[in-house]
């Protein structure tokens, strides 16, 4: 697809995406008042400073600046390009993107992902129960231990065997096998002919944290391999992102005050039959920041389940490397080593929700863990040991965010090593580790207020409520006031809304994209003018009343200066006395 996209679409496609989802699938959002807010994905904090505004379709971080429209954010956040940007969301809303598209007119779908994966959730639940093969499939449930109400509490499902069940029930028109195919339900040929994915296996839905199916994990009912297959990364679906089992575990989660992390799908479930609720899954992947910053949300501590072999310590080991940088004070993470052999789902069989509960109690936490590991990989009898174990810990421990348990660690570690803490300060010196993704920005919390110019406060006041376009019709009046600069980018503001009414924020910045003026317009429109929402009209009308006294002003000078050159023409004339009349000199 290539060509430049009409401006149309992106503001077809802004009126319909929620910037508020786009984010909250990737960066969790709380309400706070009229907008919602996270700790920001571009900086470290520890107080929510990143602000996503439903009115005005704009996120914005106080504490480092950054801010954008939708199609910024996933350009930012997920490093897209702008095209790409603009596709994922395209598909997320139903729009499509057609290569030839000049004009603004867009084709609409009737259906979008979300429903059309929900409707595929339904197909595999109703094949559980209806299909004339789905015996082998519940047998296998039931020699498992999955009793008939936890799976239909997880809603299991079942794909048939076959390559073109799903194709034939759920793709019967084309639009439709293509947004199944953009959903990874139904696999694209080179040909253009479509097939299942999914095939003869027991089907796990995955719900995002609002509880609506993004994708799916299905198991064979056998040996066969692969013994999992996963929906792919979707617009809708990022395994980084979500936890399997989080929308049900919530709320046992935040009651218990602690979140359970295990590996698979199974556990997930067979906790739950044991009335053990607070648990969550990766899925198939290692668990992330963007995970646990998840979890972090809803309870103080996380414990992660692990089975007793190599691959289960190397995983978990890696878990503590990405959770190190999230360990702010009042966070814990422990680690619970299952016997070899043994996952959660064999465990609670066997020993039942006490006995699992009682292993969560033995956990070891994290600070322990750390500590023993490291120093189980070098001789403390031996003074370049200690040395080796100071250089191996304290990258480390600088990870975790400044604060207590970062100096508590650091105590214990200058103990092992039998070093003087102030030595080990020196050596240790570094500064916390922040992510990745904000490493990219410097902060720059505290920029100089912006002055407050007649026209700064008339452009603001507009972009943030594009509606009074409509009360601003006589600023292609002004346009003389070429003394006042910005005067052209206000008509031109003006103009565009007045042409397209029903723009938001975002939308109007969209047009913006790649002008000189896209940044000046982008600060104006998170600019903090303080002036109360109810004020707005009437300030925003007392701004232009000003900006036309001033061209008065204007105008009266430039005709009185000319007067003393030369004669006046008698229309001159009589613009300066309707000038003087109004008492503007
Ligand atoms: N997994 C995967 N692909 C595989 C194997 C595993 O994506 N081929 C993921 C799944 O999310 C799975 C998790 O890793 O749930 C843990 O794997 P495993 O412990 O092998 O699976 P269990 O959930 O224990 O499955 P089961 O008890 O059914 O064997
Ligand atoms: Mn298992």
């Amino acid at each position: 697809m290539a060509g430049k996209i009409p401006q149309g679409f992106i503001d077809e496609l802004l009126s319909r995406v929620d910037i508020v989802d786009v984010i909250d699938g990737r960066v969790p959002l709380k309400k706070a008042g009229k907008e919602y807010k996270a700790c920001c994905p571009f900086h470290e904090e520890r107080t929510p400073s990143f602000t996503v505004s439903p009115d005005k379709q704009f996120y914005h971080c106080f504490g480092c600046g950054v801010h954008g429209t939708a199609i910024g954010f996933l350009m930012e956040y997920e490093h897209m390009d702008f095209r790409e940007a603009v596709e994922n969301l395209a598909v997320r809303v139903g729009l499509e993107l057609r290569a030839e598209t000049s004009g603004p007119e867009v084709k609409q779908k009737s259906l979008d992902l979300l429903t059309i994966v929900d409707e595929v959730d339904q197909y595999y639940r109703y094949q559980l129960r209806k299909h004339p093969n789905a015996d082998a499939a519940i047998r296998y449930l039931k020699a498992r231990g999955v009793s008939g109400e936890i799976a239909a509490d997880y809603g299991l499902g079942y794909a048939p065997d076959g390559w073109h069940n799903l194709l034939h029930s759920l793709g019967t028109e084309s639009k439709r096998r293509q947004l199944l195919s953009v959903a990874g339900l139904l696999v694209k040929k080179e040909d253009g002919s479509f097939y299942d994915r999914f095939r003869n296996r027991i089907m796990f839905p995955i719900r995002d944290s609002r509880g609506r199916v993004v994708g799916f994990g299905g198991r064979v009912l056998g040996d066969d391999e692969p013994k999992y297959l996963n929906s792919p990364e979707t617009p809708l679906f990022h395994k980084g992102a979500e936890l399997y089992g989080l929308f049900k575990a919530r709320g046992a989660i935040k009651e218990q005050q602690l979140a359970v992390v295990v590996e698979g799908y199974m556990d997930v479930v067979s906790l739950a039959q044991f009335g053990i609720h607070n648990t969550v899954a990766t899925l198939g992947t290692a668990t992330t920041r963007a995970h646990l910053e998840r979890l972090f949300r809803y309870c103080p501590e996380v414990i992660f389940c692990f089975d007793g072999d190599r691959a289960g310590r190397d995983a978990a080991w890696r878990a503590l490397e990405t959770t190190l940088a999230v360990l702010r004070d009042g966070r814990q993470v422990g680690f619970l080593f299952l016997p070899d052999g043994q996952d959660p789902d064999s465990l609670v069989r066997a020993e039942g929700a006490p006995g699992f509960n009682e292993r969560l109690r033995g956990s070891t936490p994290l600070p322990d863990y750390l500590l023993r590991s490291l120093r189980d990989q070098v001789d403390l009898t031996r003074l370049d040991g200690r040395a080796r174990l100071i250089e191996l810990a304290t990258p480390l421990i600088n990870q975790i965010p400044p604060g207590a348990l970062r100096e508590l660690l650091l105590d214990r570690l200058a103990e092992l090593a039998q070093i003087q803490r102030t030595s080990l300060s020196m050596l240790a010196g570094g500064q916390p580790a922040v992510g990745a993704k904000s490493r990219r920005k410097t902060l720059k919390p505290s920029q100089p207020p912006m002055r407050k110019s007649l026209v700064r406060v008339a452009l603001a006041l507009l972009l943030q409520h594009p509606r009074l376009a409509r009360i601003a019709g006589e600023v292609e009046a002004l346009r003389p006031l070429n003394s006042v600069p910005g005067i052209d980018l206000l008509a031109e503001v003006v103009h565009t809304v007045t042409e397209h009414p029903g723009l938001s924020t975002a939308a109007l910045l969209e047009r913006f994209r790649g002008t000189e003026h896209a940044v000046h317009l982008e600060k104006l429109s998170i600019w903090d003018h303080m002036i109360p929402d109810e004020h707005v009209e009437t300030e925003f009308r007392a701004t232009l009343a000003k900006l036309k006294a001033r061209l008065r002003d204007q105008q009266t000078r430039v005709l009185l200066d000319k007067s003393r050159s030369e004669p006046l023409n008698d229309q001159e004339k009589a613009q300066l006395r309707e000038l003087l009349a109004r008492g503007q000199t």
